[in-house]
């Protein structure tokens, strides 16, 4: 007989934006004429950048003639977009990271998902609370939680994320061996600063832990004094992996190219307290599990870092940054206390006293507007939304009209 892996079962119903993506369609079924302002799942809405679109054709037209065409390509991404990558985005910030220790992927969340892979079912693995549930769900795939009681895993080490802390994770108490960190944050849009983070890199090499760093919106960070990869931090490189998307940068959320920065310093140990370069496991398990992004697709990503291509993609996550702010102000005039929208796309929301769920339809039926309820990203939302500012400028003001009249 046949049998399903059991932990599955202790998962959710469903995925946090399926759940939201039915539930927003059914209210579309019952209210075919009016038109929906979606703000909710960080997906973005304009158009590639000129630069990116022309490499794309450019790769295209180079997979249509023998002489130029390519088969498989190395898993790890090629050179010519690696080498890219740790120039700008890290040797010209300091940070040393060399280009064969990035690892070119489909995107943040496959490779936020699939890293748990690597380590012992037995580590104590702490994550923040709200969260962005791809860490979460993947632990519980994978067997490392009990079963879900009162809003929370067994097992897991949940780190309080809330306004008295501004909203930035609670150190744990007691050691932990594998720490998820995401700044700017997804949901909160909080930031850290290079002494928090620092605090951190301390955390982890005292405890011989891990840090799985998300920085998928760095390139929001406006504000120069915050660190835009955690290796801008002294001992990083030993104990933390990061991950980084074209996504939110670029516009990439439907063309798909993230990447993986591993250092090869960084190490994990067998029982006996040997140590083992993740490294090492990260590139045997791309090599066994995935064969690389498409050569048009990395011809595309390699553009972002043309000149022009820099200034497009700075204009282009500028934009949502203006209508990051125009949210945040109307929040601010209807008297809602908030985070993030600054260096952030996301504006965490509290609801005043209603529950994440109620406020989410209360939007949605009164004001034709998509949030994402802050209880789908954990415990500690319950009494949040989170609003997000990828769409067009228009919508957002017509967004923000409607939410003003309704909350009013
Ligand atoms: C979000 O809305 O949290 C993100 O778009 C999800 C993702 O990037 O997968």
């Amino acid at each position: 007989m046949i049998r399903a892996n059991d932990n599955y079962q202790k998962l959710q119903a469903s995925y946090l934006f399926s759940d939201i993506a039915q539930r927003v369609a059914l209210f579309q079924k019952n209210n075919p004429d009016t038109r929906i302002i979606r703000l909710g799942i960080g997906d973005v809405t304009r158009g590639l950048p000129p630069a990116v679109i022309k490499a794309f054709h450019e790769g295209v037209d180079e997979m249509a003639d023998d002489a130029t065409f390519r088969g498989y390509g190395p898993e790890q991404g090629y050179a010519f977009l690696r080498e890219k990558i740790a120039a700008h985005d890290y040797q010209a910030r300091g940070a040393d990271i060399s280009a064969d220790e990035i690892f070119v992927s489909d995107g943040a969340k496959c490779d936020t998902g699939n890293f748990q892979e690597l380590f012992a079912k037995d580590i104590k693995i702490a994550i923040p609370d709200p969260v962005y549930p791809v860490y979460l769900d993947t632990n519980v795939m994978a067997g490392r939680t009990g079963v879900f009681e009162n809003g929370r895993y067994q097992n897991i080490v949940y780190m309080d994320c809330l306004r008295k802390n501004d909203f930035l994770p609670e150190m744990p108490k007691e050691p932990v061996d594998l720490i998820y960190l995401c700044f700017p944050n997804n949901p909160t849009g909080t930031c850290a600063t290079k002494s928090e983070l620092a605090a951190w890199v301390d955390y982890a090499r005292q405890n011989q832990a891990l840090i799985l760093f998300d920085a998928a919106y760095e390139a929001f960070i406006r504000d120069d004094s915050l660190p835009k990869t955690i290796y801008e931090i002294d001992g990083a490189h030993e104990v933390a992996v990061e991950f980084r998307s074209f996504s939110k940068t670029a516009g990439f959320t439907g063309t798909r190219c993230g990447f993986t920065v591993v250092p090869k310093t960084c190490s994990v140990f067998t029982g006996e307290g040997e140590k083992i370069s993740v490294h090492a496991l990260w590139n045997r398990r791309q090599s066994t599990k995935f064969n690389g992004v498409s050569y048009p697709v990395q011809k595309a990503a390699e553009a972002v870092y043309s000149r022009e291509g820099q200034a497009q993609v700075k204009e282009l996550v500028s934009s949502y940054l203006q209508n990051a702010d125009i949210i945040c102000r109307t929040v601010e005039d209807l008297g809602y206390d908030y985070a993030g929208g600054k260096n952030s796309p996301y504006i965490w929301v509290d609801g005043q006293g209603r529950d994440s769920w109620e406020f989410f339809d209360l939007l949605l039926n009164q004001a034709s507007v998509v949030c994402t309820p802050g209880g789908g990203f954990g415990r500690c939302g319950n009494a949040y939304i989170r609003i997000s500012a990828f769409n067009s400028r228009k919508n957002v003001e017509l967004a923000m009209k409607s939410i003003k009249e309704a909350l009013k």
